[in-house]
């Protein structure tokens, strides 16, 4: 088989996982984009990439021989810069939330329809062991049809920085609802994502300017920074189906603690995934638990479900998934209608908050 070659585009923190998820899948990694030329030559060093660039105009221009391009930017540039690579033939694998809104995610299908180019996104998260065996469940019968969903990323401290563009909303598009999205697709992925219906969310901005409940990782922390997103969501959505999903997501609200996780309860059985964490942010404090809950004659009876969690969270088996989509090896872990569906769910959550009244969402 011909031997793929990858770029990165964006050089952050999620790069690593998808360099080190194309070198797993035998891709070879020829090029890192970033504006700031010096992270991106820090990043390449490392992994002895030989190329960098300062912009994906540039990337594409002067490597024709690049199969696969992965979107690790900011929310802001997820829609541009991977239409224009799709535009220029390219296979995307695009880091989450899918755009800024449904919209953008739209004008991002029709991109990769247009080109006949995959585009899959990174819900690192459907690629975990444990959603897995819960999805083994589902597709086997044994769950029945899915009623209810809560999907739950709560965070007590975990503000992602001051001043950075995480909590800027003109480049990000939002606070933990877009930002934490993984748990309400995880849900929708369960569900089969049925067509919503209506959604009904409050925000809360309390502790949006408030130090202490900054998250644990080394991002900018300026004076005057722009906080201008929620800290906190909680939200109904119902399906044309008659199911619903219930939603709380949060960067700084006085938790517990740190909670990711997805219950539901369906006709035949109810299941769990939930990562608690000992301290917020730190995924190697974490406890995880996958269960499922059923009636066995007389009795109701809690199975877990023991499987080999995985440290990095699906981030390198979602990448290796896109390959094996691209090589015709695999079925891809996501579509764009899902994730258009995903994000009109998103955009309903925000325009309620804002009107404080249920949002009709159209199909
Ligand atoms: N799937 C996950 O678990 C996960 C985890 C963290 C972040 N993310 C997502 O990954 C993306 C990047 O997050 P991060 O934490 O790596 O951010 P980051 O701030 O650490 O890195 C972003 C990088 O992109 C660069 N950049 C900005 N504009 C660019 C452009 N037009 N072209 C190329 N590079 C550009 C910046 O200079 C920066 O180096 C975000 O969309 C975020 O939501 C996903």
């Amino acid at each position: 088989m011909k031997e793929l070659k990858a770029a990165i585009i964006g050089s952050g923190g999620i790069s690593h996982y998808h360099i080190r998820g194309y070198l797993s899948a035998g891709v070879k990694v020829v090029a890192v984009v970033d504006p700031v030329i010096d992270r991106a030559k820090e990043v390449a060093h490392l992994y002895q990439i030989k190329d960098v660039y300062g912009s994906h105009q540039e990337l594409l221009q002067t490597r024709p021989d690049l199969d696969l391009v992965s979107v690790a930017t900011p929310n802001k540039f997820h829609a541009p810069v991977t239409i224009d690579c799709l535009n220029a033939g390219r296979h995307v694998f695009c880091e989450k939330p899918p755009g800024m809104n449904a919209n953008e995610v739209l004008e991002m299908k029709k991109a990769a329809e247009k080109n006949r180019r995959f585009l899959l996104f990174d819900f690192n998260n459907r690629a975990r062991p444990e959603s897995q065996a819960l999805m083994n469940y589902i597709r086997s019968g044994q769950v029945g049809r899915i009623n209810s969903a809560q999907a739950i990323w709560i965070r007590r401290c975990g503000i992602p920085g001051f001043g950075g563009w995480f909590t800027q909303k003109a480049f990000s598009g939002g606070g933990p609802v877009i930002d934490l999205l993984h748990m309400i697709d995880l849900a929708l992925y369960f569900m089969d994502f049925p067509p919503p219906d209506y959604a009904l969310a409050v925000t809360f901005n309390d502790f949006a300017g408030d130090r202490r409940f900054k998250g644990p990782w080394g991002l900018p922390d300026v004076d005057n920074a722009v906080v201008d997103v929620e800290m906190a969501a909680h939200g109904l959505v119902t399906f044309k189906t008659g199911q619903v999903l219930f939603i709380r997501n949060s960067w700084a609200e006085l938790n517990q603690r740190e909670e990711v996780s997805v219950t539901f309860q369906g006709t035949l059985a109810g299941g769990m995934l939930r990562r608690l964490f000992q301290r917020d942010g730190l995924d190697e404090t974490a406890i995880d638990e996958c269960q499922l809950y059923t009636m066995e004659g007389d009795y109701p009876v809690n199975r877990a479900v023991l499987v080999s969690p995985d440290p990095k969270m699906g981030r390198e088996a979602a990448v290796v998934n896109f390959v094996e989509t691209v090589q015709g090896e695999g079925e891809p872990l996501s579509s764009p209608d899902q994730a258009v569906i995903l994000m009109k769910i998103i955009d309903a959550i925000y325009l309620s908050a804002e009107k404080r009244e249920p949002v009709k969402i159209e199909a």
